[in-house]
């Protein structure tokens, strides 16, 4: 017996009955059975093929999908259901998810996103923005978007998602746009979110974009654009609570982890802070971006971030704090601990005046609240600068607090490894010793900027081991 492929575990040859006229029919039935693990398991699987889905690289597969996911949604009050994506390469354009719903594809699987602008459905700016960010007026719909959702899932055996950006990064570049571009992954005003096991390519803007939701898991994603692509920024919680996001490998053109809560008037009025965020064993590569960016969108606040084991290698910063006047909101309670930093421009930044604002309506007296900021056991090394601080007149950033970190300057470092400007705060076992504004406050001191103690609710979420078989016909 021939085996269709490695994820192939049963073969069954059915003969069917002969038709009206005598001839006999031999149809190849193969059930393909998978296991993974999730928040939630599913009652019912189908296959894209069972709904007119061609994975050959050229045909559109959109009503495909909206016809699985519809069909699928008569399941979602009945144990929940799978849409299984075979081996394939598989167009189509931008589609929506359901709850209960978990979206599994093959590892050979290929969804690929159609640069047929009839296929993007065209949605109103996010409230909390105001304003597309390519665009004013409206933005295409993510190639996957799910909105007011609980529990969906989208996985796979390190199934392709590939975004095909190339197209909408020249559109960029030459100001063609109508609308803001689409991102790759968008879940809005969601509960309970899995996104996990996937390898994200060629994003036209960002991959991975929770927004007003919450109890989200990101794990074992890698995402890979090239690094001059624009603001293909790797996973984006914006205005979400308790997020766990774990093992991912970034490669891109902007921010790795870019940690956000609306514009300026915008989101200050929309008022959604993301909080208790863990970020993980992530390895980022991005040297005209940061590792993790908190900003420069964080007019609804920033709380109680936590990010630890974190490797970047030609990343133009670590940890870089981005605001300004007239943006409002806070950032406060971030903790990072163990950072491996190779060939950094700078290890850590923190910027006042990063403007760039979404109108001219702003508020010049909203200024922002920047305290609580922790980095320990941190080792840099070939960076060019250690940290740059930066923040606003009138408004200091306040509680730094840095310990036991150790960075390597490179042979063409600049002669002050430091420059601190309307900050305050401390410091205890810090090389090349740091600005007068960051006192050290000598090696008893070095737990001073430590984790808090308690978890997040998210690190008591298991997973659940699920099996699953599908008829492919
Ligand atoms: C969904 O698919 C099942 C199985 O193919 C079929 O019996 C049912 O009629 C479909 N429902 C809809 C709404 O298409
Ligand atoms: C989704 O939820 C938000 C917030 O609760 C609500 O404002 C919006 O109208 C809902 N949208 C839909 C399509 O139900
Ligand atoms: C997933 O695929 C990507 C791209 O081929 C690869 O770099 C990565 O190592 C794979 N991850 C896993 C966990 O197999
Ligand atoms: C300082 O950081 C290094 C590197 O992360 C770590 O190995 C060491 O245990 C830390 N020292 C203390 C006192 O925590
Ligand atoms: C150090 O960084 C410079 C860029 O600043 C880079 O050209 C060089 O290759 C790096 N050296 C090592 C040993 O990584």
């Amino acid at each position: 017996m021939k085996m269709i492929s490695r994820a192939t575990f049963a073969l069954f040859i059915v003969a069917m009955l002969s038709s009206g006229i005598g001839e006999s029919r031999k149809t190849k039935i193969v059930t393909t059975s998978f296991e993974y693990n999730a928040i939630n398991c599913r009652a019912h699987t189908a296959s894209l093929t069972d709904f007119g889905g061609v994975g050959d690289g050229t045909t559109s597969n959109t009503k495909a999908f909206q016809a699985a996911i519809s069909n699928l949604s008569e399941y979602s009050s009945n144990g929940g259901s799978e849409l299984y994506v075979p081996a394939g390469k598989w167009l189509t354009g931008s589609f929506s998810l359901i709850s209960h719903f978990t979206l599994y594809l093959d590892k050979d699987a290929v969804l690929l996103a159609s640069q047929d602008m009839s296929e993007w459905p065209v949605l109103s700016p996010l409230p909390s923005y105001g304003r597309g960010r390519d665009a004013p007026a409206g933005r295409y719909q993510s190639f996957i978007f799910g909105t007011n959702l609980t529990d969906v899932i989208i996985t796979g055996q390190n199934g392709t998602i590939d975004g095909q950006g190339a197209f909408w990064w020249q559109q960029f570049h030459r100001k063609k746009l109508k609308y803001t571009r689409p991102y790759l992954i968008e879940l809005m005003f969601s509960d309970n979110i899995q996104i996990s096991s996937l390898t994200l390519l060629n994003s036209p803007s960002w991959n991975v974009h929770p927004v007003y939701s919450s109890n989200i898991i990101v794990q074992g994603i890698t995402i890979i654009a090239p690094v001059s692509s624009p603001n293909t920024d790797g996973i984006n919680p914006d205005s979400c609570t308790n997020i766990r996001i774990e093992d991912c490998y970034i490669v891109s053109g902007d921010d790795c982890v870019a940690v956000k809560s609306g514009w300026d008037e915008y989101g200050i009025k929309f008022g959604w802070p993301t909080k208790q965020l863990a970020i993980r064993r992530l390895t980022c590569i991005s040297p005209y971006s940061a590792t993790i960016a908190l900003g420069s969108e964080m007019s609804g606040g920033i709380q109680d971030v936590r990010a630890e084991d974190i490797t970047a290698i030609q990343t133009e910063s670590g940890v870089r704090i981005k605001t300004a006047a007239g943006r409002g909101g806070f950032v406060k309670d971030i903790y990072v601990k163990r950072m491996n930093l190779h060939t950094m421009k700078w290890a850590f930044k923190m910027t006042g005046d990063y403007n760039s604002h979404a109108d001219s309506h702003y508020d010049p007296n909203a200024l922002p609240e920047i305290k609580g900021i922790n980095y320990r056991d941190v080792v840099a090394e070939n960076v060019t600068i250690a940290a740059r601080f930066e923040g606003i007149s009138n408004d200091p950033f306040t509680g730094i607090c840095i310990a036991n970190v150790t960075i390597g300057l490179s042979a063409k470092a600049k002669k002050q490894p430091w420059t601190c400007a309307d900050i305050e705060g401390m410091t205890s076992g810090v090389t090349p010793p740091p600005c007068s504004l960051l006192p050290d406050q000598g090696p008893e001191k070095i737990s001073a900027c430590d984790f808090p103690q308690e978890p997040l609710p998210i690190d008591s979420l298991e997973l659940k081991k699920c099996a699953s078989s599908v008829l492919l016909s």
